[in-house]
């Protein structure tokens, strides 16, 4: 389905068309398959001799820089491209920063494809009071030579995926805007894709809000767009990136190396610091985009299980939030042994209205999962691979 103003929103009647489309898909992706394959076995650890063929979506953003260079240091991805989406900062923003980081890791192989100025169907919300007003706290690095491609990047992921069916998985550390206008200008896409890492959501609480992290917050039709399309993915959320703190070692570390790419995360990050040392922050600063991309370059860094995620897109004060359910997680869980309560769980939605008969839409009988969801991280492993690989020594 193409939008009718043919830039990628879409109107409140679309989305409701697109959302229900995508519970038959989800559907009947997940009947087809066992429970385990549904959510998939979680990512397969990626080698420098058989690289793994990616295309980051984000939006720059302190941690979206450093977790751009760490993948662009890794040689265990092919970064088939870099797809900037409005987020953090408007688009401008994070296109220019995005181009900015493949200059300085000195990958101007890698093609950059301006995505979505603002989400599928809301105004779009940006963090300057995480970020700063340049995106990169305040770290002026000098403008790009380097220009996008002329493919915006719901269409260049689309040629991307059909063109490798099965290989390729998006790393996604910003709003889902794009990816969700790729797959509903693509309806077969789905089955294509091989999988997706994202940062975003969490099972315990929010960052904009009580209830929302901010990804899913900025757009929350474009999230359940995703989590609705039986493509398999592995969720990193808050309940693991905020027990990522950076550290003035970590800073110093990488002040120490002078490669350009350890100096420019110097850089960055010492701003960060700064930054939540000035605003009197009490969590943080935290590693959440870095994180998402080592965990795809490492699955043991993280501690994984599978939940149904859902995302609220009507609450007045919960819009964005992700509800995990699973059988044998939270306060109904049940008894190793009971493993057959699986396919009977209810997922029930909010209770009915007295203006309808029916209860919300998301009410299934079956829990079949459609995300595996990080609930544990290896911090030290984690810091390791991030500043070994920003620093030029691991
Ligand atoms: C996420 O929101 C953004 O501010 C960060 O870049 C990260 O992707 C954390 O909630
Ligand atoms: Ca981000």
């Amino acid at each position: 389905m193409v939008s009718k103003n043919g830039k990628g929103r879409m109107t409140r009647r679309e989305f409701a068309a697109a959302s229900a489309a995508g519970l038959t898909l989800g559907s009947r992706l997940a009947a087809g398959r066992p429970a385990q394959a549904a959510a998939g076995a979680g990512p397969e650890k990626p080698t420098a001799s058989d690289p793994a063929r990616v295309i980051i979506d984000t939006d720059p953003g302190v941690d979206d820089a450093l977790a751009l260079l760490l993948a662009m240091r890794s040689p265990e991805l092919k970064i088939e491209g870099i797809t900037p989406v409005a987020g953090n900062v408007p688009l401008d923003l994070t296109l220019s920063n995005a181009l900015r980081m493949v200059e300085i890791a000195g990958r101007k192989d890698i093609p950059v494809a301006a995505g979505l100025p603002a989400p599928l169907l809301r105004r779009l919300v940006t963090a300057e009071y995480a970020h700063g007003e340049n995106g990169l706290d305040g770290a002026v690095f000098p403008e790009p030579t380097l220009r996008p491609i002329a493919e915006r990047a719901p269409e260049f992921i689309r040629r991307v995926v059909r063109a490798h069916p099965g290989e390729v998985t998006l790393l996604t550390i910003g709003p889902l805007s794009n990816v969700a206008a790729a797959l509903r200008s693509d309806p077969e896409l789905a089955k294509m894709v091989r999988g997706i890492t994202m940062m975003g959501g969490s099972l315990s609480g929010g960052n904009v809000t009580p209830a929302a992290e901010f990804n899913v917050y900025v757009d929350p039709e474009a999230a359940r767009i995703v989590f609705q399309s039986g493509i398999p993915i592995t969720m990193v959320g808050l309940d693991v990136t905020r027990k990522t703190m950076v550290s003035e070692e970590h800073v110093r570390t990488l002040e120490a190396h002078s490669n350009p790419v350890s100096q420019a995360a110097a850089k960055i990050a010492r701003h960060l610091l700064e930054h939540a040392r000035k605003e009197g922050f009490i969590a943080g600063p935290n590693m959440h985009d870095p994180l998402a991309v080592s965990s795809f370059l490492d699955p043991s860094l993280v501690k994984l299980e599978k939940f149904y995620v859902d995302v609220e897109t009507f609450g007045e004060m919960t819009a964005g939030e992700t509800l995990g359910y699973s059988p044998v997680w939270g306060h109904l869980r049940r008894r190793p042994s009971m493993e057959h309560v699986d396919m009977t769980f209810p997922l029930r939605g909010s209770s009915p209205s007295l203006a309808r008969l029916t209860t919300s839409p998301v009410v299934r009988d079956h829990w079949i999962p459609n995300a595996n969801v990080a609930v544990d991280v290896d911090t030290s492993g984690f810091y390791k691979l991030l500043i070994g690989r920003l620093a030029g020594t691991a």
